[in-house]
């Protein structure tokens, strides 16, 4: 039986959250193994879906999508505005993101994202680009890989971790995610280790794939793209992203408050639609475990 590149989390919510409309402009922005961009095509009469994704399996993916409405762009979102604009888009009535990696991703041992399996540390989305998982671990400062760890793991003894990498990442045993995970062995919390391990992962691949400055570009390019009425649908996996996401339907910016005009009125580009995000329903976090952390955000333009 041939793997599934990728279960699309709420697809249903989310083609509904895109509100679309048939002759409408629509952008998939992580496009990964095409199940959203799919259910969007199949509402479109006459209008265009441009996809975004930033790592070449996905363009072998796209490639086997014959659709005279569909293009695909393999690039990183950052730069969702500019190849609009190449392909002469400038506005556009929706733009979902489904953030993080695939399970294409994380169940390929050599791309280094799983803490499963024995690969390199790599762990970049894009193949191309320069900085790896190893070069973060064998060349960053003490005091960056504390704040790493500490800012996207969220672990506790982040201080801890990073002078143990430092103290060991010189003695050549530092290659592979397994070696990585019996270094922070020593430091991991009894009978927690495995989600101590899937933190400092996680703190990994966002550094490496820039992916929190990459959602600020992203998101206020949506607001300078998305048509008045239009939907912004975002589905995030961990709470930084779901922060950041929130944060900025609901004051425009990424942290602060909201400013207001001489009159009191909100300076904001989108309002939201649901206040509190939508979640994945029981049945479905059964069939796909990685529903169970999915938190899915609608706003509409203003
Ligand atoms: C959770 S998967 C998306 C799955 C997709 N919705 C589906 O139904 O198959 C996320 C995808 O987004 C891509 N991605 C993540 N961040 C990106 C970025 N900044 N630019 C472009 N692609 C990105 C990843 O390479 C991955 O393929």
């Amino acid at each position: 039986m041939a793997t599934i590149y990728h279960r699309p989390v709420m697809l249903r919510e989310c083609i509904e959250a895109l509100n679309i409309q048939e002759d409408g402009i629509y952008v998939d922005a992580t496009f990964g193994g095409g199940g959203h961009s799919m259910g969007i095509l199949e509402k479109l009469k006459g209008g265009r879906l441009i996809s975004f994704d930033q790592d070449e399996d996905s363009k072998k993916q796209a490639d086997n999508i014959q659709h005279r409405s569909f293009t695909f762009c393999q690039a990183n979102f950052r730069h969702m505005k500019q190849y609009l604009r190449l392909h002469g888009i400038t506005k556009v009535n929706g733009v979902l993101a489904d953030l993080g990696i695939s399970s294409h991703q994380i169940d390929s041992p050599e791309r280094g994202f799983s803490t499963r399996f024995e690969g390199p540390l790599d762990m970049r989305m894009d193949k191309n680009s320069k900085l790896t998982a190893a070069q973060v671990l064998r060349g960053y400062p003490e005091d960056q890989l504390h704040k790493i760890f500490g800012m996207y793991g969220e672990i506790k003894n982040a201080k801890t971790a990073a002078k143990l990498i430092v103290s060991r990442r010189n003695d050549s045993s530092l290659n592979t995610t397994l070696d990585l995970k019996s270094v922070l062995k020593e430091v991991a919390p009894r009978g927690k280790e495995n989600k101590y391990f899937a933190q400092v992962f996680q703190a990994l691949r966002i550094e490496v794939n820039e992916e929190m400055k990459a959602l600020e570009d992203f998101l206020h390019q949506c607001g300078e793209v998305i048509e008045k009425s239009g939907r912004l649908v975002v589905m995030s996996y961990h709470s930084l992203e779901d922060r950041l996401v929130k944060s900025y339907i609901n004051t425009g910016k990424m942290q602060g408050e909201v400013e207001k005009d001489f009159f009191g009125n909100k300076i904001k580009p989108f309002e939201a639609v649901n206040r509190k995000p939508i979640e994945a329903s029981e049945e479905e976090i059964e069939q796909n475990n990685r529903a169970r952390s999915a938190k899915l955000r609608v706003a509409e333009k203003l």
